[in-house]
């Protein structure tokens, strides 16, 4: 039985690609969202749990300098064996950042932030690593009367796999603390096949820290 989000994902990994696909998870929808006004050609992005590094990929395919990491040992060995050039790092994201202070234009943050319990701890960090006009896209799982698990906080997966879930109010003020502007929105998660039901999302697409 798996113990951790790390033991779980390591055990996931080689599978994880076609089980995103039969999950019905698009990561990619979001960052086209969230990069519609702003060319990827160049961009330092940090890719914050990244997987197998399918998105890493398709940013650096794009024209980007894509960064990823993951607390995964095997995604990060998977991502690397499939990209040339980009470069990954097993990193815990509850744990500071290894990197200096306004490093990246962008931060994304796609499927991996409900595996996180002190999330505003992690805000912080990618506020802290990102320029001054830097852009933050993330996902956050929401509970609520119309979500699986209606207003559990947190939710169990696989019996002991947390999920750590937030309302929108709290999203919004963990964001509304570093960034100019923060839009959110209500957007589909991945498929829970026990039930058929979608997990629910808040996607936050944050721009320009704070001065
Ligand atoms: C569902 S996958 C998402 C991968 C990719 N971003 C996507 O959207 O397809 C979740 C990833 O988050 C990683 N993860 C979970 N907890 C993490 C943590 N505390 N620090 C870093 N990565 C974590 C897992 O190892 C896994 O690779």
């Amino acid at each position: 039985m798996p113990e951790s989000p790390q033991s779980l994902f390591d055990a996931l990994a080689q599978d994880y690609e076609s089980m995103r696909r039969e999950l019905k998870w698009d990561p990619f929808v979001h960052i086209r969202e969230a990069f519609r006004d702003l060319p990827l050609k160049d961009l330092d992005i940090l890719d914050a749990g990244c997987g197998t590094g399918e998105c890493t990929r398709w940013l650096a395919q794009q024209g980007a300098n894509p960064y990823g990491i993951d607390i995964s040992d095997e995604m990060c060995f998977i991502a690397a064996d499939r990209s040339e050039n980009i470069p990954y790092l097993a990193h815990d994201l509850s744990e500071p950042l290894p990197f200096g202070d306004a490093r990246f234009d962008a931060v994304i943050a796609l499927g991996c932030l409900e595996y996180i319990e002190n999330i505003e701890d992690t805000v912080a960090e990618f506020a802290r690593v990102l320029k001054p006009n830097g852009l933050f896209l993330g996902c956050f799982e929401r509970y609520g009367d119309d979500c699986p698990g209606k207003n559990e906080k947190n939710v169990v997966f696989f019996d002991e796999w947390m999920r750590f879930r937030q309302s929108e109010n709290e999203v919004r003020q963990m964001h509304d603390k570093y960034f100019e502007s923060v839009d959110i929105t209500r957007v589909r998660g991945f498929l829970l096949e026990e039930t058929n039901e979608y997990t629910q999302y808040l996607r936050v697409i944050a721009k320009g820290l704070r001065k």
